[in-house]
């Protein structure tokens, strides 16, 4: 079945915002579980703009469904996840040169890199995830680097204008998720995932699992945290 990991970052922004204690991404997390995520998930980033260190550990500690850490593929992150133990890591870019032209990370541009970080995380017992482009030579380098899961990057989806143009992306999505199914590996999606947009990538077949942070954390101010996640798990199933 679908599921859903929350990306509580945004959280973590509105605090660093005050440079103060609240509002705590850790009981962020709670609240998102008890709101029937299936996953939390979050980015600690090379600046420390929104998670800390002290939240990674806390999350470890707390998180009751599954923990996915969000980082670049440098080395200190790569110290930091063996010691963390998150349930999966997703490798995403943090420089302009890992990007592709669409914004996922450049697996093919540097292969013998990420053949390496991959091969020490998956060797510690952690499974990884690299989020990229629906691009067939993405999917390749990516299996060539022994990780178990792809995130295709739905950010041209969601910001495509028009039902064709939204469409057409929806099936780049699609054939993506089908070969990189054939290829064996298994397949996440995020990336600018709305209560609007989401429910004809949730229908795509084979798809395990959404990772959807900014468009939660926006209703949750309205309505609350535990609301926000429970609409988006109806939005995903088509029922809101
Ligand atoms: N997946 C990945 C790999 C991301 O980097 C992000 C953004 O941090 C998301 C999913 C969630 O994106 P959004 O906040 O737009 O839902």
């Amino acid at each position: 079945m679908l599921t859903l990991g929350v990306n509580i970052d945004h959280i973590a922004t509105i605090r660093q915002a005050r440079q103060t204690t609240e509002p705590d991404p850790i009981a962020g997390a709670v609240l998102a579980e008890l709101g029937g995520a299936d996953g939390i998930t979050a980015h600690l980033r090379e600046d420390r703009r929104h998670m800390q260190d002290r939240d990674l550990y806390l999350l470890r500690k707390t998180v009751s469904t599954h923990l996915n850490l969000e980082m670049a593929a440098t080395n200190e992150m790569l110290a930091i996840a063996l010691d963390l133990q998150p349930d999966y890591v997703t490798l995403v870019p943090e420089r302009r040169e890992e990007v592709t032209t669409e914004g996922g990370l450049d697996v093919t541009g540097q292969q013998a890199r990420m053949n390496e970080i991959v091969g020490k995380l998956e060797g510690a017992g952690i499974p990884v995830s690299m989020f990229i482009d629906a691009e067939e030579s993405q999917i390749d380098a990516s299996k060539q680097t022994g990780a178990k899961f792809i995130e295709l990057h739905t950010g041209q989806y969601a910001e495509a204008k028009g039902e064709e143009a939204r469409a057409k992306e929806l099936s780049i999505l699609n054939r993506g998720c089908q070969y990189a199914r054939a290829a064996g590996l298994r397949v996440n999606a995020g990336h600018g995932l709305t209560y609007l947009n989401v429910y004809p990538v949730a229908c795509i077949d084979g798809m395990e699992e959404l990772n959807i942070g900014h468009t939660i954390v926006a209703r949750a101010a309205m309505v609350g945290l535990e609301r926000a996640v429970r609409d988006m798990k109806l939005a995903m199933r088509g029922l809101l």
